[in-house]
């Protein structure tokens, strides 16, 4: 692991040579942050990146190194429609990867319900619960090819309540294959607005593969704009990335070009 610094900003960037690695180091953040209060409120998120971390949270569950039984999560986002039994939502994604694998209290799981029947009554019904709450206490990101988070999408502008959103043709390319095929993956999502990612107290951003390197340094390096989402990033209070090798690269090859031509 080697831990790097952009010039001039100041959240901590962790490079690890596997994704693996980089999983078990976000599990230990996870873990130490869990630990320090019971009733923690966890904000997570799906796709393939947190695969690893939650392998890890798991195990440590299973040694009875962290407790669930107290702790409340709450999901970033889920297809719109798509019913929440369906095996490609994320709450059957969550239920698999995590939910079913941990001391943790069905009713103390939240997420945006895919089959509500007026998507935008639902987005209202989901912000209500996350202002209630005021901010989890830490938010698991990930990041799309195309820099979003959750599915806040590029776009001129952060959206910052719940909100529906029409997926890009990037990322129903990207997601089509967790689906039969590319036709079967829904157009629209409901995902947590930017406002609820920026009041998290922490964050924590896992990324990983090559996919992800032109993301992650207009996200890391580029000033922050709603045409790459997860660049507002740079404005949070507390947030740490864990990137393997591949998914630094060009952040890597920026810094050695910056050491190699000192203006
Ligand atoms: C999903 C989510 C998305 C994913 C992103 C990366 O809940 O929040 O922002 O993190 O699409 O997906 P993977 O990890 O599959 O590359």
């Amino acid at each position: 692991m080697k831990q790097i610094q952009i010039p001039g900003k100041n959240f901590p960037i962790f490079v690890y040579d596997t994704y693996e690695e980089a999983s078990l180091a976000a599990a230990e953040f996870v873990a130490a942050e869990i630990k320090k209060k019971p009733d923690f409120l966890l904000g997570l998120a799906t796709g393939s990146t947190p695969v690893g971390l939650y392998r890890a949270l798991i195990e440590k569950n299973k040694k009875g190194e962290i407790d669930f039984s107290e702790v409340k999560t709450y999901n970033l986002d889920e297809y719109y429609p798509i019913s929440p039994r369906n095996e490609q939502s994320f709450l059957s994604f969550m239920k698999e990867n995590l939910f079913d694998h941990i001391n943790l209290k069905p009713e103390n799981v939240h997420i945006p319900c895919g089959e509500a029947p007026d998507p935008n009554l639902e987005a209202e019904h989901y912000e209500k619960e996350l202002l209630a709450i005021g901010g989890v206490d830490l938010q698991v990101l990930g990041i799309g090819s195309d820099g979003h988070i959750g599915f806040n999408e590029p776009d001129d502008a952060f959206i910052l309540p719940t909100h529906l959103v029409t997926l890009t043709e990037q990322t129903i390319s990207d997601n089509a294959r967790f689906f039969p095929s590319k036709k079967d993956v829904p157009t629209h999502a409901l995902t947590m607005g930017i406002g609820a990612i920026m009041r998290a107290k922490k964050c924590i951003l896992i990324a990983n593969g090559k996919n992800k390197a032109r993301a992650i340094r207009e996200a890391l390096l580029e000033n922050p704009s709603p045409a790459n989402q997860a660049s507002i990033l740079q404005f949070h209070r507390d947030v740490t990335f864990f990137l393997d090798h591949d998914a630094a690269s060009e952040i890597l090859s920026f810094l050695q070009d910056a050491v190699a031509d000192p203006v």
